[in-house]
């Protein structure tokens, strides 16, 4: 308790206004969304009487989230990627994916699915810069009985070799570069060429970069390429495919690796293979199958 306040009268009033918060809110005609900002009014309160924090403090605060808010442009989420740091974003997917198992695992969208990923038949390359480590990664699209979802649609995110996305490099790379949304054929089968991913630091530049800097804390993900798969009647998934053996798979400052998501990119020497993919043999391919659940009904 701060000095020269009467402990029990501050404790009141503290409360009181908490109740006053909680009920100015039961006018709010969307019953859940008064559920969400009684809670969020608890808890906050519950917080900021914990803390104690100095006005001082509480206006830093306020300029942290000011400038979260600033850094935001069409091609960057500075709230998105704080949400991804503080563990929130890994919160919400696991709350909402799916819990009966069987299922491709989900994990976060990340900052960077902030442009629509062009339309590309199978076996297009989304490395159009070139460059990279060439790879194959193909599966299928499959409903939890193994069923193939015909149809299927893929869109799919990464980074380059160098471990920056397009967005962030709009003077080096062509727009669309590491991104497409594919159509799995009649068996529910999907391919595609790309070049293997790196880790990669989060943008360091804003508030976020700040809050890991004043915490000791490191930027980096491991090596991944993000994914939302989606069928008609299934429950849509968003994931990512983690490079087996990439740096920081133990380290993940958005805390999004989940064993199941970690694949192999295994070294192939198959020429036949190679010629059937259009890519220069050897050549690294990551193989997997994405299962939805199908919705409810
Ligand atoms: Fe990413």
């Amino acid at each position: 308790m701060r000095d020269g306040k009467d402990p029990d009268m501050t404790t009141e009033f503290t409360t009181r206004i908490t109740d006053a918060v909680v009920d100015s809110l039961d006018g709010t005609a969307d019953p859940r969304l008064r559920e969400l900002l009684a809670s969020l009014t608890r808890h906050l309160h519950a917080f900021v009487r914990e803390t104690e924090p100095t006005m001082a403090e509480w206006e830093k605060a306020v300029d942290f989230l000011t400038t979260t808010g600033q850094t935001c442009t069409d091609t960057r989420q500075e709230f998105v990627l704080l949400s991804d740091v503080l563990g929130v974003s890994m919160l919400v997917e696991t709350i909402n994916s799916d819990r009966d198992g069987g299922a491709t695992e989900s994990t976060v969208l990340g900052p960077f699915h902030m442009t629509e990923s062009p339309a590309r038949v199978l076996g297009a390359d989304i490395d159009l810069a070139g460059g990279g480590e060439p790879c194959v990664v193909s599966g299928r699209v499959l409903s939890r009985d193994g069923t193939p979802l015909p149809g299927a649609v893929l869109d799919v995110w990464q980074a380059n070799a160098e471990g920056f996305y397009d967005v962030q490099q709009p003077d080096v790379q062509p727009p669309g570069n590491g991104r497409g949304l594919f159509t799995a054929d009649a068996e529910g089968r999907f391919w595609f060429r790309t070049c293997v991913p790196s880790p990669y630091p989060i943008p360091t530049d804003g508030p976020v970069g700040d809050l890991l800097r004043a915490t000791g804390r490191e930027p980096y993900r491991p090596a991944h390429i993000h994914f939302i798969a989606s069928a008609p009647g299934h429950v849509p998934v968003t994931t990512h495919i983690f490079v087996a053996g990439s740096d920081h798979l133990d380290s993940d400052a958005v805390f999004a690796v989940k064993e199941s998501l970690v694949q192999d990119f295994a070294d192939t020497d198959d020429p036949a293979l190679a010629r059937e993919f259009g890519i220069p043999n050897p050549f690294r391919h990551a193989r997997f199958d994405l299962v939805l659940t199908p919705e409810r009904t």
